[in-house]
């Protein structure tokens, strides 16, 4: 049985299995689960190999490539998703790590006298979303987590801060509400224990940092976290504009899951981190409420933009682009792996895509279908169905 007919057999469905461990740090919109690129990529490659994934998302392929030992670049135009991958990849020092959480403890509880913090700059806006109790400790902790020096720990305690922002938040309805910017109704506003909710957060997250490196060293025995580090990058951007600067024949496999067509919008479905990040001292990480309209018009394929004249045809000439760069940056003879999937009102997208990157040279291997699981039906309630497909650069 050759590789292709192995494949074949798989049922990439996984039904019984959800992302979880390092995963659980943050949501974020239509993750595939990590068995996906976990069975595909020690298929198609060896150890130190490049795996790319140029629609990164919340970091699943580059966790999963780190663990196996090969050199991983994810792009994403979202900076919240590098944000919680480079959280999720860092494995910052547990010491330095505990010592900063328990800095923002202190400081947001106070122990020494409470120091006076300025309101957010969008207090009339998170106000209804959150209690002002609730409001007054988030403001405090993000405070707090701003003074952190190291630039790494920093980001990894945003990502965590971020990660919590829906729970604390009086919405209780799930993710999609916020996205579409549905504010809880003023009756619903409640008082959510914010400094007990980062903190759980935060030390699941050294656990889980921790945990998820020992992963790592048994692929890679002894890798220190430095070395660790070396093997990945996370590029921030368009895909396409990204891989423009990754030499030709320098990747060794593709594994990735594209926007699909008018389904999701994902700066949208990250609005409380970008409203909550819009401050001076966090300009230059670009995760501000400022930046939003302009990230959004780099995001292809949104849903808010699919009754826009053209939308689809704009679309298909993205994902032609992008199927030339990877084309130009896989190797001879090397693999694309996507996961795909339509709408019910574009039934012909996944065809449309084959043609598109058979249009570039690739040849199609393998074209499986997966049942979408029903969890996750319910948030992407527009998809009817997924495809994998694995496309031969020959
Ligand atoms: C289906 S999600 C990927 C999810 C990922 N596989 C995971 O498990 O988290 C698609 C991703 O493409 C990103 N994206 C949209 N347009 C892009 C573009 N032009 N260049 C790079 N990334 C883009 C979105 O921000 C989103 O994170």
């Amino acid at each position: 049985m050759n590789l292709t007919e192995h494949l074949a057999t798989i049922d990439w469905s996984f039904p019984n299995l959800s992302n979880s461990g390092i995963h659980s740090l943050h949501w974020y919109p239509a993750t595939y689960v990590a068995a996906i690129p976990g069975t595909l990529i020690p298929a198609f490659t060896q150890k130190n190999d490049v795996i790319l994934d140029p629609f990164n998302g919340s970091g699943t392929t580059g966790v999963e490539a780190i663990r196996l030992g090969r050199k991983f670049i994810g792009i994403d135009t979202n900076p919240i998703a590098l944000l919680m991958s480079e959280a999720k990849l860092y494995f910052p020092e547990p010491k330095t790590l505990k010592k900063q959480i328990d800095f923002i403890v202190e400081e947001s509880e106070g122990l020494f006298g409470r120091a006076e913090v300025d309101p957010h700059p969008h207090h009339d806006e998170l106000k209804a979303w959150y209690h002002p109790d609730t409001l007054f400790t988030l403001n405090r902790i993000l405070t707090s987590i701003i003074k952190t020096d190291n630039l790494q720990i920093r980001k990894c305690l945003l990502a965590i801060f971020s990660g919590i922002l829906k729970n604390a938040s009086s919405q209780g309805r799930h993710w999609g509400w916020v996205c579409d910017n549905v504010k809880p109704k003023p009756f619903e506003i409640i008082s959510k224990d914010a400094l007990s909710i980062f903190l759980n957060a935060a030390n699941e997250y050294v656990k889980l940092t921790e945990l998820s490196h020992k992963a790592v060293q048994v692929h890679v025995e002894a890798e220190t976290r430095k070395q660790t580090r070396a093997r990945y990058k996370l590029l921030a951007g368009d895909c396409v504009t990204n891989m423009k600067s990754i030499k030709s024949e320098y990747v060794d496999f593709i594994v990735t899951s594209p926007p699909y067509y008018g389904v999701a919008d994902y700066i949208k479905s990250q609005r409380l981190s970008y409203l909550w990040f819009d401050k001076d001292e966090l300009a230059p990480e670009r995760l501000g409420f400022r930046d939003f309209e302009k990230l959004r018009s780099f995001e292809s394929g949104a849903r808010s933009n699919r009754t826009r004249k053209n939308s689809h045809e704009t679309y298909m000439k993205f994902i032609a682009a992008f199927f030339e760069q990877s084309f130009r940056v896989l190797k001879q003879g090397s693999s694309m792996a996507l996961v795909v999937g339509e709408s019910q009102a574009r039934a012909s997208t996944t065809d449309e895509l084959i043609a598109a990157a058979q249009g570039q040279g690739f040849t199609l291997a393998l074209r499986k279908e997966r049942d979408i699981k029903l969890s996750r039906r319910r948030l992407m309630a527009k998809v009817k169905c997924e495809d994998i497909l694995i496309f031969i650069k020959n």
